[in-house]
């Protein structure tokens, strides 16, 4: 297993602040032995007293979203200073849930991508096509296009401080993760897209898989050789199984 394998843990709107603060104690003594890297994604007003709360692990805690302005009249939105602030060190940006419901669209999303790497935030952009799209053979037209709009004017030396999350769509919280040589086809498929087009070094810019990942079938996807990690949403709300998924990174399965 690569020693630089990430798993994210994406909590969505769910945990209190103060659920968040028993669950993060928990997790970070059941990881006290594991050497991985883990960044766990949790809700605005949970940040705080999460970062406390991994104080002396190597967890990193991060949004799940922000504007693309410094500041302003802008109600309900939050910065990127906000986060650093409160101690997120990295951002989720793009998710298709935010694409879907909230009508992102590629040009919004890449002026979050500049902005979180300019303050220092590491975006993790999501991508992925939806059911109808890979239906149609339009999966990599869909994320070739999601890349290239969403990473314009990111700069090759930003490259290592940037994720990129392969998450289809249908395979979001379905309990049906796509198929095995599908990711790995795909991932290749994008490295080399961010390598020839955007000058991003693919060995650089890690890309995690998304979507309806569990203990049970972490392993199948962690030993790819072009998945360089693990974005979970679902199960990372399950301390244990989220522990169970991190430890497959250790033992190299
Ligand atoms: P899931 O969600 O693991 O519940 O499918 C993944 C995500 O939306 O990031």
């Amino acid at each position: 297993m690569d020693k630089a394998s990430l798993i994210v843990g994406n909590w969505k709107m769910h945990k209190t602040a103060q659920e968040a603060k028993e669950h993060l104690l928990r997790l970070k003594a059941l990881l006290f032995r594991s050497l991985a890297e883990v960044w766990v994604a949790v809700p605005f007003t949970a940040i705080s007293i999460a970062v406390e709360a991994v104080k002396g692990s190597k967890i990193q805690i991060g949004g799940q979203n922000m504007s693309d302005l410094l500041e302003g009249a802008l109600t309900g939105e939050i910065s990127a200073s906000m986060l650093l602030e409160a101690g997120a060190t990295f951002v989720i940006l793009g998710h298709s849930e935010r694409r879907r419901i909230f009508r992102e669209d590629n040009f919004t999303i890449n002026r979050k991508v500049k902005l979180a790497l300019r303050m220092g935030l590491s975006p993790i952009l999501c991508i992925g096509e939806t059911k109808e799209e890979n239906a149609a053979g339009e999966t990599e037209k869909v994320l070739y296009r999601q890349l290239r709009e969403c990473l314009k004017g990111v700069a090759p030396s930003q490259a290592d401080q940037l994720i990129i999350a392969y998450e289809p769509v249908f395979a979001i919280g379905t309990k049906e993760p796509a198929g095995v040589e599908v990711v790995e086809e795909i991932h290749h498929l994008c490295k080399n897209f961010l390598a020839e087009h955007l000058q991003l070094q693919e060995e650089k810019t890690r890309v995690l898989y998304g979507g309806s990942i569990n203990a049970a079938n972490a392993g199948n996807f962690l030993t790819l050789p072009h998945v360089d990690g693990l974005l979970v949403g679902g199960a990372s709300l399950d301390v244990q199984s989220f522990a169970e998924i991190v430890y497959q990174v250790q033992n190299g399965v």
